[in-house]
């Protein structure tokens, strides 16, 4: 569908436009008395995201991100699916899957009181996948997988959310203290740390087990970002520091200091088991505290 089209059909007044994004991408841009948003149909990306109670973006974007079809990018909330990282046997396919570089169909837009609802939806692999994104003054985000096989399968899933901070050096991540994790730096098990995350370098972990509240202090920014996910059995927290950050085409070298990842996800040995037909969705709330 071309954007005309898109816009008569899914278009909200002046709440919700769809235009080309300069990179030639479809955006779809979100203004209302709740946030100021955009996404692009390309990996139903959500792209921005700033409830009007706060001075800054939520989500960070690379002034870097590759803006292609096929590529996916960098900043925002990529999905992940469906499998997470390289993939376990096949190491000329994407790594974090194949849908966060896929044209998603859009399904339906709509306003209520509390928020612009947007449904995308892709079929991949036997796999269907409804995501219906909510922007208002909170975020809602909400991924539902079906497995239309006629077996069980299973599979990874990650909402990799990338957020915008004032200076790295000062945030801190509470809420994932009480869990032990898994460094992917050194593929070492860790227990508990009993205190709050803060980075001080190259940072890659994966918190098996559901979470809590988990909240993104942001003395800079002079407020808190609470995540609360549902049906989410791991995190992942990732920041790639200096050398990382290098190495990296399509990110900034100095971006590090400006984000870092929480990602609600269920990967590894909490992948999802799917039965056929069975839906199961993850989903995940962000609110902004003063
Ligand atoms: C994180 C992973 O989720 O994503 C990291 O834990 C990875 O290992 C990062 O480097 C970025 O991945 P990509 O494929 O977007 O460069």
């Amino acid at each position: 569908m071309d954007t005309p089209s898109l816009q008569q059909a899914f278009g909200i007044d002046s709440a919700l436009r769809f235009e080309e994004h300069k990179s030639g991408l479809v955006q779809g841009i979100v203004s209302t008395n709740k946030c100021e948003a955009s996404f692009f149909l390309h990996g139903a990306h959500v792209a921005h995201w700033q409830p009007l109670h706060t001075a800054w973006p939520v989500l960070f974007m690379s002034q870097k991100s590759y803006l292609e079809p096929g590529k996916p990018i960098r900043g925002g909330v990529p999905i992940c699916f469906p499998w997470f990282s390289a993939h376990p046997t096949d190491s000329s396919l994407p790594a974090h899957g194949l849908v966060r570089q896929a044209a998603w169909e859009l399904m339906k837009t709509q306003q209520n009181d509390h928020a612009v609802s947007v449904v995308f939806e892709l079929s991949i692999e036997s796999f269907d996948l409804r995501y219906t994104v909510d922007f208002g003054r909170t975020l809602q985000l909400a991924l539902q997988i079906v497995n239309c096989d006629s077996q069980a399968r299973d599979c990874e899933v990650a909402l990799h959310t990338y957020f915008d901070v004032g200076a790295i050096e000062e945030v801190s991540v509470e809420g994932l203290e009480p869990l032990p994790f898994l460094d992917q730096l050194t593929k070492s098990k860790y227990p508990a740390e009993g205190a709050p995350i803060r980075f001080e370098r190259e940072t890659d972990r994966i918190y098996p087990g559901a979470a809590g509240k988990i909240l993104l202090n942001d003395p800079q920014r002079s407020r808190t970002i609470a995540i609360e996910a549902e049906h989410s059995q791991s995190t992942v927290v990732w920041n790639p520091w200096i050398e990382k950050s290098k190495r990296m085409p399509d990110f900034g070298d100095d971006e590090y200091l400006r984000m870092c990842c929480i990602e609600t996800a269920s990967i590894r040995e909490n992948r999802i088991q799917l039965e056929p037909q069975v839906p199961s969705t993850i989903a995940v709330t962000y609110t902004v505290l003063p």
